[in-house]
């Protein structure tokens, strides 16, 4: 049987993925983290490799079988908080001539991580967390940007009405520094774990570039459209 092949129209490209949600310990059994499957971040790794792209894809814990079979040309490193996602993106994004942050990053993580067992004995009827703000890893790497890097950011937001979904898009878009930002609604059953995902894509000026509905493959490629020379 013949394959079908599509253009090879990223050969050359080097393109950094995140995908999935970080996940941050409360103590050595517990965590808190987000709902996040990584079937997006994965799907445009993968269509970024299929047409010919050099892709590093950091995944921070995605859904089992997200990841069963990829193709060659992808690189493939596993991370879980943060911080170890952080270090590793700021790291990869030297060398990559695209950036596409599609991981769920936890905005805040426990002030302190206990070193045993949190115990209900110990701590009576009610639990009070600490949460702290994590650092933008999309920030700093919109601000370290190389000459010629393209940076891609992604929101997820709740909002319901097309109109103000997009005015927060522009106003994230903005604050990001980002050349281009996936929007993307989700909620209790929208958007997480699902095969299908709609989107519009704003650039970092806030213009309406494309609107994309669709599986996550066909909304992979056509972002990917977006950074074809
Ligand atoms: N992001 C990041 N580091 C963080 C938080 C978010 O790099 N600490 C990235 C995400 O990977 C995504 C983009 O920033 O590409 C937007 O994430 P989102 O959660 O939608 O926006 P926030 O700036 O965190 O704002 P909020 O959650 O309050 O809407
Ligand atoms: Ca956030």
């Amino acid at each position: 049987a013949l394959a079908v092949v599509g253009p090879r129209d990223l050969t050359g490209r080097r393109i950094l993925v995140t995908a999935g949600g970080t996940r941050e310990p409360l103590d050595p059994v517990r965590f808190i983290g987000n709902r996040s499957s990584g079937r997006q971040g994965v799907a445009i790794a993968r269509a970024a490799a299929d047409r010919g792209a050099e892709v590093v894809l950091l995944v921070a814990n995605i859904d089992d079988g997200v990841l069963d079979a990829h193709p060659a040309g992808l690189t493939v490193r596993h991370v879980s908080t943060t911080a170890e996602l952080r270090e590793a993106a700021l790291q990869e994004a030297q060398s990559a001539d695209v950036v596409v942050m599609a991981a769920a990053v936890a905005d805040y993580r426990p002030e302190t991580v206990a070193e045993g067992k949190i115990k209900k004995e110990t701590q009576g009827d009610v639990l009070d967390l600490r949460l702290v703000r994590n650092p933008d890893i999309l920030k700093e790497l919109t601000s370290a940007r190389r000459d010629g890097q393209t940076i891609i950011g992604f929101a997820a937001e709740t909002e319901a009405d097309p109109d103000a979904l997009l005015e927060l898009g522009r106003a994230k878009a903005a604050r990001k520094g980002v050349d281009l930002l996936v929007i993307n609604r989700v909620g209790w059953t929208e958007g997480f774990g699902t095969e299908r995902n709609d989107v519009v894509v704003v650039t970092g000026g806030g213009d309406r570039v494309t609107e994309a509905s669709g599986s996550k493959s066909e909304i992979a490629d056509r972002i990917l459209d977006l950074i074809v020379p």
